[in-house]
């Protein structure tokens, strides 16, 4: 074994130990970081179609010393476009050492792609999450986890006991939750959060109203099984709606605002009047959601995927001294003072590589665990309220039994699901609503 293996190795064992040994873990990583030793990170990159492809794209810029040395998707045409595309990067194309036995594309690509890697990548629809990184963190991985991270209350829960697990075992777990990397936002929340510059929130109303997303026209050759997956946004058990596959996003920052705590109830409305042809599978094209929180403030939520349409996309945070735009970065007091946050902004998406592998290699790994999974769960909330038309509680959205999916995966023709309409829909909502 050559000696820069040896020390890698060392290297990645050290980060994956103890929290116990962290801070001397620290010391020496920092130590060999500037001694020139060979400290490659292997990533591996599950899922390469858009978010995938970008990502492994931050994690190379992000790293210098990052390799990418697999991947796996479903469908090799993804998988070799994705790879044509980064080898094509002047900045860090020499660093995808990708050879084509480590290019899988099978159901179980994911667990052949993890052996091979340090660092994990998780880009798959969401259906797949609570399974990918439950093996990532069994093997000892880091992992870079998309949103959301589940569609279900056993896949929430899943990725809750697998980030509990990380954190024993000091590995990395990267919320792909963006905006909690953004400059802008994190100095617009902590003014909002620390220095109370709009006083105690009363209310949050929030919206992720945007126009419709991609179609991938079907091919004769493909069974329905294929066709849900290549078409995976139209399918609750793939994506669970947009409500949880966009607009997560919006939701994740309400739970920022209201400290990761959660909901004690959610009513909701939802349908598709736009968006109704089979080809969309049998998602909602809105939803419109009130959480009610113990401490009586409230989130007022909408999202909306139709075209031709208003476009609203932000979070405008009601409070006794004042009021605040999130994304346009804006507060204005009761006062009358103004604020609008001019500083830099780095890539978000380049952020979150950043300060992942920094991180991994300062033996302090970060654990976006918790928020990931009470903000995934938010959505879920609203979705259940919405499809059953239902009045829910925390408690019963998360302790649902229901898992989406079907329970082995093949190329078959699985059937195709129908339409929620609330007041009918037998649910997970509804079957934890009856009991
Ligand atoms: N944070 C963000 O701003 C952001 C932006 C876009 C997408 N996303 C998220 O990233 C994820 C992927 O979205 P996308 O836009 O890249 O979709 P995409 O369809 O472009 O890519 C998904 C890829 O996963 C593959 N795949 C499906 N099942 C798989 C499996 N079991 N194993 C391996 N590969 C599988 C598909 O073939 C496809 O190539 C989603 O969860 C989405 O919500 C996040």
């Amino acid at each position: 074994m050559a000696n820069s293996d040896q020390t890698r190795r060392d290297f990645i064992k050290t980060t994956g130990a103890t929290a116990g040994a962290a801070a001397f873990t620290s010391t020496l990583t920092a130590h060999a970081v500037h001694s020139g030793v060979d400290e490659t990170l292997r990533v591996g990159l599950i899922g390469c179609g858009g978010r995938g492809t970008g990502a492994a794209k931050d994690a190379l810029a992000a790293d210098p010393q990052a390799k990418l040395v697999a991947v796996g998707d479903t469908f090799c045409d993804r998988a070799e476009g994705c790879l044509k595309e980064l080898r094509l990067d002047e900045a860090f194309g020499s660093r995808v050492t990708v050879d084509e036995d480590h290019v899988f594309d099978d159901f179980d690509n994911y667990k052949k792609v993890t052996d091979a890697c340090d660092v994990v990548i998780l880009t798959t629809p969401p259906h797949f999450r609570p399974l990918h990184l439950a093996y990532a963190v069994k093997q000892g991985k880091h992992a870079f986890v998309e949103k959301p991270v589940a569609v279900d209350a056993p896949g929430v829960r899943s990725v809750l006991e697998s980030c509990r697990l990380a954190k024993e075992k000091s590995l990395a777990v990267v919320s792909g939750l963006c905006w909690r990397y953004d400059s802008g936002v994190r100095e617009t929340m902590r003014r909002i959060l620390e220095e109370k510059a709009i006083g105690d929130i009363v209310a949050i109303e929030s919206s992720y109203n945007a126009g419709t997303l991609w179609h991938r026209k079907p091919d004769p050759s493909w069974s329905r099984m294929e066709y849900q997956v290549r078409n995976w946004l139209y399918y609750t058990w793939l994506s669970g709606d947009h409500i949880m596959e966009q607009a997560v996003h919006s939701l994740d920052k309400t739970a920022w605002l209201m400290g990761d705590t959660h909901p004690v109830r959610a009513m909701a409305m939802g349908g598709r009047q736009q968006r109704t042809d089979p080809k969309y599978g049998h998602i909602y094209d809105h939803f419109t959601v009130f959480y009610e929180y113990p401490t009586g403030q409230r989130v007022y939520f909408t999202c909306r995927q139709q075209d031709k349409t208003t476009n609203h996309v932000d979070e405008t945070v009601l409070g006794t001294a004042g009021q605040a735009e999130i994304l346009r970065h804006r507060i204005v007091g009761s006062d009358g003072k103004k604020w609008r946050y001019r500083g830099p902004k780095p890539s978000m998406y380049r952020v979150e590589h950043q300060e992942m592998f920094q991180s991994i290699r300062d033996g302090k790994p970060i654990n976006n665990g918790h928020y990931m999974c009470n903000s995934t769960m938010i959505g879920l909330m609203g979705r259940m309220a919405a499809y059953s038309g239902k009045t829910l509680t925390w408690d019963e959205c998360f302790n649902s039994p229901e898992r989406l999916g079907p329970s082995e995966y093949a190329w078959t023709d699985v059937p195709e699901p129908e339409v929620a309409i609330p007041g009918r829909q037998k649910s997970e909502a509804a079957e934890v609503a009856a009991t």
